[in-house]
């Protein structure tokens, strides 16, 4: 089937998914974490008005985590998979639109932007689970899933997972930037006391904080338990990105010629992709779903290695050193700060 075809196809079954969105009330309790209330009636909208926890991790706000975590989650870890599935995870504002817009690029074999955006395969956040059956092969999914969450059946079935992992100095600034705009902050005032309040406090950490996030998948990775992982480094890719793009699409089995790699990695690059998504993308498939309205416009900011050093002081910087040592001490994760 031509790839125009199977695009508007699958933009129609996307448009059907996200329109029927049937999103629940939400109450904050006085334990500060939400409630579900089951009257339908009184708001077609959630009120995220403080955190909620799951598992013992706080989960980003997307309207089918708020709803029910738990059942999301479920489905997530109990969903059927395909051989030639490949999943994209990573920790939150570690590069998972660039990461997935080049796997995409690679697995159609041209450098071409995908018409969806990349939250329509988002599997914490497609309002609708079912959507994932009607996803034409190859499926490539994104996810900030904890490995303990990871689907079952695509780690039994070998399938290939694309892991990309970014300094956490940059997340926590990229992330309070990102939470700055979509209103996220609450009373947080600046970027010190994001830092301390959430990314560092680990009953406001977003799935899991960093630490634990990458150290299980360390874990899982060490003990072969994820079978066909690839990690790329965010830095290493905005540092070489012909080389890292060439190593992925050898990860993934595609063939294609050094030019069409190097194509596939200037299309990407942060200016086109940013473009890209303002002029190329059909945002409206995600139009209706509130957080995205919201997220989309913030998503490419600097798209630079180091920002954080514009945001942190030499004291902060000292005391995130000395956590991160800690933290770190028994981990092999290289992690690039510059
Ligand atoms: P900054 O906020 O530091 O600019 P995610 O996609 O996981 O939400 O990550 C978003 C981060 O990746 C943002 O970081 C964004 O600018 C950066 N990013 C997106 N596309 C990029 C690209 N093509 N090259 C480099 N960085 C990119």
């Amino acid at each position: 089937m031509p790839l125009c075809v199977r695009s508007y196809e699958l933009s129609q079954k996307v448009c059907q998914s996200i329109r029927f969105l049937p999103f629940r009330y939400i109450k904050q309790t006085e334990r500060g974490c939400f409630s579900i209330q089951s009257n339908m009636e009184e708001t077609s909208k959630p009120k995220p008005t403080g955190p909620v926890v799951f598992d013992g991790m706080v989960v980003p706000p997307f309207p089918p985590l708020l709803q029910d975590a738990g059942k999301r989650f479920e489905e997530i870890k109990n969903m059927e998979c395909r051989k030639d599935d490949v999943i994209v995870v990573t920790y939150p504002k570690s590069g998972t639109h660039w990461a997935w817009e080049i796997v995409t690029m690679l697995l159609k074999q041209r450098a071409e932007y995908s018409k969806e955006p990349m939250e329509c395969f988002f599997l914490e956040a497609m309002p609708d689970f079912n959507f994932v059956h009607n996803v034409p092969s190859p499926r490539i999914f994104n996810t900030h899933i904890p490995i303990r969450w990871f689907p079952n059946q695509h780690i039994e079935n070998g399938a290939k997972i694309v892991h990309v992992l970014r300094n956490p100095k940059d997340i926590a600034v990229s992330m309070y930037h990102h939470f700055k705009n979509v209103g996220m902050l609450g009373d947080v005032e600046n970027f010190q006391i994001f830092l301390e309040k959430m990314f560092m406090n680990p009953k406001a950490q977003v799935m899991d904080g960093w630490f634990k996030f990458e150290k299980d998948f360390e874990k899982a990775k060490k003990n072969d338990e994820l079978g066909a992982i690839i990690t790329v480094h965010y830095e290493s890719l905005k540092k070489n990105p012909i080389q890292e793009t060439k190593r992925l699409a050898e990860y993934l089995n595609v063939e294609l010629s050094k030019e069409e790699i190097t194509e596939i990695s200037d299309k990407c690059s942060f200016k086109k992709l940013k473009l890209a998504s303002q002029t190329v993308k059909d945002n409206s498939l995600v139009a209706n779903v509130e957080l995205f309205k919201k997220t989309e416009p913030f998503v490419h900011r600097k798209g630079e290695i180091g920002d954080w050093k514009n945001h942190f002081t030499v004291a902060m910087n000292e005391n995130f050193d000395a956590i991160f040592k800690e933290e770190m001490k028994n981990s092999n994760i290289q992690v690039q700060f510059e």
